[in-house]
C-alpha cells in the first residue's frame, strides 16, 4: 500500500478519518497558549483539517504556513480560516519536496505516525532543513509499539531520542497529561530544538 496523495485524498473523500479530533488537541492548545511572539514563522505539516491553523490565526499569529499532500482538507480549511489568511500559505505539496523556510516553529500532530516508518530518518532531515538554528519542532508523538500495520505507526521514547538527537536538543519528551480520554497514556508531548 502506498501512502501517497491518492490514498490520503481517498481517506478524506470516504470520511475514513478516525484521527480527526474535530478540535485542537489540548496539549497543543496549551503549548500555543503560552507563545507570546505573534510573528513566529510557523509550519503545520500534514495539517489535515487544520484545527491548529484556525486556532493560531484566531489568536493573532500571522506567519502561518499550512501544508498537506491532499487537496480535500485544504479546500475545507480555506472556508474556515479568517479572510485575512493569505491563500498562498495553504500549500498542497509533499512535505519531503517542500523547501521553503526557514521556520521558527513546526507543530507536529499525527503526521509523523501517518508516514511509512522507513521515512522517519528523512522526516528528521527535512525538519532540520526547514527550521532555523534554534528553531523548534513541537507537538505530540504516539507512545505505543511500532507494528507493520498502520497508519498510525507507533514508536517509543527511546526510538525518538535516537532518531532526533543527532540534529535536535531534546528539551521535552514526556507523557502528555492532558490528552483526550481515548489517547490518554499513549501520547508524548515534545519540544525539540534544532542544533
Ligand atoms: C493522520 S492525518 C493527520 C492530520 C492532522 N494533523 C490531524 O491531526 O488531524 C495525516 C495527514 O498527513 C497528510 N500527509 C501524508 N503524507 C504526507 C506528505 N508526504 N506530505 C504532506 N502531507 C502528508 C495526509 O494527507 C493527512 O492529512
Amino acid at each position: 500500500m502506498r501512502l501517497n496523495k491518492a490514498y490520503w485524498q481517498q481517506r478524506y473523500e470516504a470520511r475514513k478519518t478516525g484521527w480527526d479530533m474535530g478540535m485542537v488537541s489540548p496539549p497543543l492548545a496549551a503549548y500555543i497558549d503560552q507563545l507570546t511572539e505573534k510573528n513566529l514563522r510557523i509550519l503545520l505539516p500534514g495539517a489535515g483539517m487544520g484545527y491548529e491553523a484556525v486556532y493560531l490565526a484566531e489568536a493573532g499569529f500571522k506567519a502561518l504556513t499550512v501544508l498537506d499532500i491532499a487537496p480535500y482538507p485544504l479546500e475545507s480549511l480555506k472556508e474556515r480560516l479568517p479572510a485575512s489568511f493569505a491563500a498562498e500559505n495553504l500549500v498542497e505539496a509533499d512535505f519531503f519536496d517542500f523547501k521553503e523556510g526557514p521556520f521558527d516553529l513546526v507543530l507536529e500532530h499525527t503526521f509523523f505516525c501517518a508516514l511509512p516508518p522507513e521515512l522517519r530518518p528523512e522526516y528528521v532531515l527535512t525538519m532540520n532543513a526547514l527550521l532555523r538554528p534554534g528553531g523548534k519542532l513541537a507537538g505530540l508523538l504516539f507512545d505505543f509499539p511500532l507494528t507493520p500495520q498502520g497508519p498510525p505507526f507507533g514508536g517509543s521514547k527511546e526510538e525518538y531520542e535516537q532518531l532526533f538527537t543527532p540534529y535536535f536538543h531534546i528539551r521535552v519528551l514526556e507523557r502528555a497529561t492532558n490528552s483526550i480520554p481515548p489517547r490518554q497514556g499513549s501520547e508524548l508531548f515534545f519540544i525539540f530544538e534544532k542544533k
